[in-house]
C-alpha cells in the first residue's frame, strides 16, 4: 500500500511521533552546514518529487524543493495553469500520466476532494501541501517548533483565534492525534470545518477542542497562541469578515493573558496589523522564523514516510 498524507490521521500517531523525531535529528545532523548540501545518508538519491501549485506559494515550494536536495533527490514544478491540467485534463489522468515519471507528488489547491482524487489514481504518494480544508505539513512544522522549545507537544495547551480555516482544521486534528489541548476562538460565522471538530471529539480521551468566542478564554495559560490571515487564499476581500475578526487579533494585552512562556506561531504570509500586530510578531515570544524554517526539515520526514523509508 502507497503512503499519501493528505492529512494527518492518514499517518497516526506512532507514525507522526517518528517522522518529528526524524526531523529533529536530521535537523540537528546538518547544524551549520551549506543548505544545499545533501544529508549525509541522501536517502532519496534517484528519487523525484512532481509539485502541482494552483495557488500562490514561497514556504511550500521552496521548502519542499530544498528538502528534496537535502535527501539527494530532484523536484520538477508545475503550476497548475500551465499544465494540460488547466485546460480541462482530467485530475485522474494527471494523476496516472505522472506516477509513470515521478517518484511522488505535492499538490497544493482548493477543494479538498481533488486532492483526494488525485491520490486514488496516482500509483505514488501523493502529499497535501494546502487545500481549503487543511495544512497537515504546515502543523508537522508547528509541531517540530513546540517540541524544541518545550520538550513535547503532549499536555501542553493551544490557543487558536480568528479565522476557522484549513490551518486551525490541521491543528485540531493534531491535537487530538496527539494528545495537546485546543482552545479556539473565531468569531460566529467563520467557525471551524464541524466534520473536523467532530472528528476530533471522537478521537480525543480528555482533550476535545474547545470552541468559543471569547479570545481571553481560548488563550488563558496558553503555550502556545496561533493565528493566521482572515482572509485565505480565495476567499474574497470582506470588510464585514474583516470587522468580525478585530476583536480577535493578537495584540501584546491578549499575548500577556497567555503562560508567560507563551510561543507565538503564525504560518505565514502574515498581514502585519490585522490579526497580529508588529509588537508581537516580531516580539520575543513569537518562534516563526523557526516554524518556517522547520517546513524544511519537517517535510524531509513527510517524504521519507511516503517513500517507505521510514518505519
Ligand atoms: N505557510 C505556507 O504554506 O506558506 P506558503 O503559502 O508561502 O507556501
Ligand atoms: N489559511 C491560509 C494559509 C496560507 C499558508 C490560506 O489558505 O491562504
Amino acid at each position: 500500500m502507497k503512503k499519501d498524507f493528505l492529512d494527518l490521521a492518514d499517518a497516526g500517531a506512532p507514525a507522526l511521533r517518528a517522522m518529528l523525531a526524524e526531523a529533529r535529528r536530521r535537523k540537528q545532523a546538518r547544524a551549520g552546514w551549506t543548505k544545499g548540501r545533501a544529508d549525509a545518508d541522501a536517502p532519496l538519491v534517484g528519487h523525484t518529487l512532481a509539485m502541482i501549485f494552483e495557488k500562490n506559494s514561497t514556504r511550500t515550494r521552496v521548502s519542499f524543493d530544498m528538502a528534496m536536495r537535502q535527501l539527494g533527490g530532484t523536484t520538477i514544478v508545475m503550476d497548475a495553469g500551465s499544465m494540460q491540467l488547466g485546460r480541462g485534463e482530467s485530475i485522474a489522468d494527471t494523476a496516472r500520466v505522472l506516477s509513470r515519471y515521478v517518484d511522488a507528488i505535492m499538490i497544493r489547491t482548493d477543494d479538498h476532494a481533488k486532492v483526494e482524487e488525485l491520490a486514488a489514481h496516482a500509483t505514488v504518494p501523493v502529499i497535501n501541501g494546502l487545500t481549503d480544508r487543511s495544512h497537515p505539513c504546515q502543523i508537522m512544522a508547528d509541531l517540530l517548533t513546540v517540541i524544541e522549545r518545550k520538550g513535547a507537544v503532549e499536555g501542553t495547551r493551544w490557543a487558536w483565534l480568528g479565522d476557522g480555516n484549513n490551518v486551525l482544521a490541521s491543528i485540531i486534528e493534531a491535537g487530538s492525534l496527539l494528545g495537546f489541548e485546543v482552545a479556539a476562538a473565531c468569531p460566529e460565522g467563520y467557525d471551524p470545518d464541524p466534520a473536523i471538530v467532530a472528528a476530533a471529539r471522537a478521537r480525543a480521551g480528555n482533550h476535545p477542542p474547545l470552541l468559543t468566542r471569547d479570545p481571553g478564554e481560548a488563550v488563558r495559560g496558553a503555550d502556545v497562541v496561533v493565528t493566521d490571515t482572515w482572509i485565505s487564499m480565495g476567499q474574497a476581500h470582506a470588510e464585514a469578515k474583516l470587522a468580525a475578526m478585530t476583536p480577535y487579533r493578537v495584540d501584546e494585552a491578549l499575548m500577556a493573558r497567555a503562560d508567560a512562556g507563551g510561543l507565538f506561531l503564525h504560518c505565514l504570509p502574515a498581514h502585519r496589523g490585522e490579526e497580529v500586530t508588529d509588537a508581537v510578531i516580531d516580539g520575543p515570544r513569537s518562534a516563526i522564523w523557526d516554524e518556517a524554517e522547520n517546513r524544511l526539515h519537517a517535510q524531509k520526514a513527510v517524504l521519507l514516510w511516503c517513500l517507505g523509508k521510514l518505519g
